[in-house]
């Protein structure tokens, strides 16, 4: 299957909120507002397939302080239920990795309810403790901040 995976464009934007908000629909993961996702178009990489948007991901960088490591979160990571398990979702985590490198990040993390196909990509599931108090500052924007179930998964870099 011949797809491009390349970082995302204006245009895509509402191709994006398309894709993450059916997911979170069903619970699959967070719901994301448009706006948030114009603002933050320079965190996007989408597959396209025939020049239609098939899957998409954010790389999010975390400054936890001085001395801490640099940290990088993966969000909104979706892939079209009709191209699912053809290896994309691992080809698309693998170029955040590979970006994430690049900017030098030391370690990425996502918190996701599929932990079980981080793993597969060798991340480790974590307590939450583990993890900054920094990244949870978001949560209070959630639906879902009285009764978390996301799984924080984790993989060293450097
Ligand atoms: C989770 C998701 C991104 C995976 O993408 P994908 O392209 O289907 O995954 P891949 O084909 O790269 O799968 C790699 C491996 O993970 C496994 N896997 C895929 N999705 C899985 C899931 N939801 N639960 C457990 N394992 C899963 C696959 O079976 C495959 O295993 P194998 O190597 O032994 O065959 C995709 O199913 C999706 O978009 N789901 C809906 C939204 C969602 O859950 N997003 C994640 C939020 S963090």
């Amino acid at each position: 299957m011949k797809y491009k995976i390349q970082k995302a464009k204006v245009e895509d934007v509402p191709h994006i909120y398309k894709l993450v908000n059916k997911f979170a629909k069903k619970n699959l993961m967070l719901p994301r507002v448009l706006n948030e996702i114009y603002e933050k178009i320079l965190e996007f990489f989408v597959i396209k397939y025939k020049n239609k948007l098939i899957g998409c991901a954010a790389l999010h960088i975390t400054w936890t302080g001085k001395d801490q490591e640099v940290l990088a979160e993966i969000r909104s990571l979706a892939i079209e239920e009709n191209y699912q398990n053809k290896g994309l979702g691992s080809s698309l985590v693998t170029k955040i990795e590979k970006e994430a490198k690049k900017l030098g990040v030391e370690k990425i993390f996502a918190l996701t309810f599929t932990p079980e196909f981080f793993k597969k990509l060798k991340y480790e599931v974590v307590s939450r403790d583990t993890l900054p108090h920094k990244i949870w500052t978001e949560c209070i924007n959630c639906p879902f901040f009285m009764e978390c179930k996301e799984v924080p998964v984790v993989k060293q870099l450097k």
